[in-house]
């Protein structure tokens, strides 16, 4: 069995400063020590986007700094909040597909991990400032050869990609979700091999299942995203604990946790109920 740990919405920003009250670096700083005691036999890290809350220089040199600590090989996919080209200054090493784009194929054992890049083709949002995804026709050529390509293998696929492809049930972030979501769907349903979706971009543990495909929504390792469904207002923060993702890969499924390391420190793990009972 494999496993994957997946970091979402880091949202680095530069020294002194803080979202909702909380500084970014001191929690992601957190989660990668938990990884590192506690999962450091992990295959990879994955970085689910929006690594730097402004896209600016200074807090991709800090976020890289601190993902150089991480025991584990990273793989990074940007977000909306990024700036493409700021991102890939930092992170020099970062895999991307012959267009550019931050897309990579990762193998596992058991099942072959696609990471795909959302970010729309104008740096940094959306030319009228929205914050939505969108697969271009050169993304979606690209995972239509990984997919072809898996299909004919007879290989199972599991996709990772910042912006959900279909509502999630937040009025505020469905309206930035993937602006393509029913053609990526379209795609999918014609290659029924693909297991599994992992989404950032929402702050918030969400999972369930859309048209035939399970899908897991990863807390952010900073900020969170208030449980108000109706609310358009898409920046809305709140300070509640941070978490990291955890795949469990193995060859009949995928096994999604969400580790609350804030909550957990990284010397819970060996605490036992004092009263002898099972949970
Ligand atoms: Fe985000």
């Amino acid at each position: 069995m494999s496993k994957v740990i997946i970091f979402a919405d880091p949202h680095m920003i530069p020294e002194g400063a803080t979202i909702a009250g909380i500084d970014p670096a001191a929690r992601l700083a957190a989660g990668i020590a938990h990884v590192n005691t506690w999962h450091g036999d992990a295959a990879w890290a994955v970085v689910l986007g929006d690594l730097a809350h402004g896209g600016d220089p200074a807090s991709y040199q800090r976020i890289a700094a601190l993902l150089g600590e991480l025991v584990l090989p990273v793989a990074i996919i940007p977000g909306n909040h990024d700036d493409r080209a700021a991102l890939r200054a930092a992170f020099p090493d970062a895999a991307v597909d012959a267009d550019g784009f931050l897309q990579q194929v990762i193998e596992l054992p058991e099942a072959r991990l696609l990471l795909l890049d959302t970010l729309h083709p104008t740096p940094g949002q959306m030319p009228d400032g929205r914050h939505s995804g969108r697969l271009c026709p050169a993304r979606m050529a690209w995972l239509e050869q990984r997919l072809a390509e898996s299909a004919a293998e007879d290989r199972p696929v599991l996709i990772a990609m910042h912006h959900p492809p279909h509502a999630t049930g937040f009025a505020n972030m469905d309206t930035i979700r993937l602006e393509n979501g029913p053609s990526f769907h379209a795609l999918l349903a014609r290659y029924p091999i693909v297991r599994h979706i992992t989404c950032g971009h929402v702050h918030r543990s969400i999972s369930g299942i859309h048209r035939d495909i399970a899908f897991t929504v990863f807390k952010s390792t900073a900020h969170q995203q208030p449980a108000i469904f109706d609310d358009e207002d898409s920046s809305l923060s709140v300070d509640e604990p941070a978490a990291y993702g955890l795949l469990q890969i193995g060859p009949q499924g995928v096994i999604a946790h969400s580790e609350d390391f804030e909550l957990a420190g990284v010397d819970r793990s060996r605490r036992r109920a004092t009263t002898g009972d099972a949970l």
